[in-house]
């Protein structure tokens, strides 16, 4: 009898280019293709697409690839509206997907989240809560320079790619007003001939451009970030000077024009620095904080714990309904803007600390005494084990944790109910349409 022969077909090797069949989405919003039994993560292609990728990592079970060509699109696919010379924007990866379908996505990786990640079970999960609007709802944007045939640009990077950028002259991503102030600042570093910062060349001044928005007091502050250099005065407001090759925005900023921002969110007034976190969506941010509150169910007399406050919103949106509210934030200019924000709004019961929580709780706890509520909204890593066993030590009958990553909320809330809390109820929160980006509250009681 003959031997079966096995044709192992040969692994696909980095560079390569495949045609794949998108069939799903992975967590953090790629789409999943099989090749030869070989899952492929595939960027810029939704599920029903057959694409031409090419593999940008091969490993042993898994690949991942960027699609280079939408050979057969989804029939479920709507046209995208955001594009910059011709190309969909890369801010909105999703544009493709009919925002209903957007919405379901967002709820089943979080669902899966939970259910997988965290082996949790018994909460009841909400109907997603929509954005408030699906298009200009970003109140910031950061914009890149570059060289784009032989001149300036001011836009994103090309999907993909660290060295080229698409001039953009609407982003549906940004107010009317944001990419008439983009635009205004192109033209003048093209009237004055100032070039683009070359990361590989170490050469050039423009590195880039953040617009931040007021969406409720239409006060716009522009943000110029580049080399070390002499030039004409910007028009933008903050000029901040970061060197040598690396990327980022973090450098000594000096004021030019206004150096706080307003905004105005929950009927309440807020100063923002320019270092410190503002939630981008400022209209939906509303809703989430509406969210929150119901989750946090005060009747007045309670203690509460934010912790990770930024510059106070949530917790100067609970004050009114609470007790006594208490803020720990990392960035010290955020808690100065949080002090100042409880003042200009006439709140006296909300005092702000500027610590580590990891390193601010313990203390916090031994001032106050327990709480009854803790509300968490860390960054995308989540909560550590040592800050979750500060959580735990704070013995707060609910906890309300927003979180803006499904991966890093599922084992916090795994390790909180080992500490005999149970998750009750979970509502997404759409803050990021045209993206995979997840928000979402959770409620955990004990
Ligand atoms: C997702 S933002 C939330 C801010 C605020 N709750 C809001 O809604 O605008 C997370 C905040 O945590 C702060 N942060 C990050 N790590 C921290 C730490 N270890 N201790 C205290 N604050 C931290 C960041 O500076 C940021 O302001």
């Amino acid at each position: 009898m003959a031997t079966p022969t096995t044709h192992r077909v040969p692994r696909p090797r980095h560079g390569d280019e495949l045609v794949l069949q998108v069939d799903s989405i992975a967590q953090g919003g790629r789409g999943v293709a099989r090749a030869n039994g070989y899952v492929v993560f595939v960027s810029g292609a939704l599920p029903g697409d057959r694409v031409r990728a090419r593999l940008t990592k091969a490993k042993r079970d898994f690949a991942e690839a960027q699609a280079v060509e939408l050979i057969d699109p989804s029939p479920d696919r709507v046209p995208d509206r955001c594009l910059h010379g011709g190309e969909p924007c890369p801010g909105a990866p999703w544009q493709g997907l009919p925002y209903r379908r957007q919405l379901d996505e967002k709820t089943k990786q979080i669902e899966e989240a939970l259910r997988r990640l965290g082996k949790l079970d018994g909460f009841e999960l909400e109907p997603a809560e929509p954005a408030a609007q699906e298009w200009r709802y970003r109140n910031k944007l950061e914009y890149s320079f570059g060289e784009h045939d032989g001149h300036l640009a001011l836009g994103f990077h090309r999907r993909g790619s660290w060295t080229e950028v698409i001039d953009v002259e609407d982003c549906l991503l940004a107010s009317e007003l944001n990419n008439a102030v983009r635009n205004k600042v192109r033209e003048w570093a093209q009237r004055e001939g100032i070039p683009a910062y070359d990361r590989r060349q170490q050469a050039g001044v423009l590195r880039n451009l953040v617009v931040r928005e007021g969406r409720r007091t239409a006060q716009v502050q522009t943000r110029l970030v580049t080399a070390p250099a002499s030039f004409a005065k910007p028009p933008v407001d903050l000029h901040t000077v970061v060197e040598g090759p690396g990327g980022g925005t973090d450098g000594p900023t000096g004021v030019l024009g206004e150096e706080f921002l307003a905004e105005e969110l929950a009927q309440l007034e807020f100063r923002v620095s320019p270092t410190a976190f503002f939630q981008t969506n400022t209209e939906t941010a509303e809703r989430l904080y509406e969210i929150a509150a119901g989750y946090a169910e005060l009747s007045g007399r309670e203690r509460v714990f934010d912790l990770y406050c930024g510059i106070g919103t949530i917790g100067l949106a609970l004050a009114r309904r609470a007790g006594e509210v208490w803020g720990i934030e990392t960035v010290s200019e955020a808690v100065a803007d949080a002090e100042e924000n409880a003042r200009r709004n006439g709140i006296a019961n909300a005092r702000f600390i500027a610590a580590d929580v990891r390193l601010g709780v313990r203390p916090l706890l031994e001032r106050t005494g327990r709480p009854d509520v803790v509300v968490v909204d860390p960054p995308r890593a989540g909560l550590s084990k040592q800050v979750v066993r500060r959580v735990i030590e704070c013995g707060a009958p609910r906890i309300v944790y927003v979180s803006c990553n499904p991966t890093t909320l599922a084992p916090n809330a795994s390790q909180l109910t080992e500490a005999g809390y149970r998750l009750q109820r979970v509502r997404p929160v759409d803050m990021f349409p045209q993206t995979p980006h997840i928000e979402c509250v959770a409620l955990l009681e004990k």
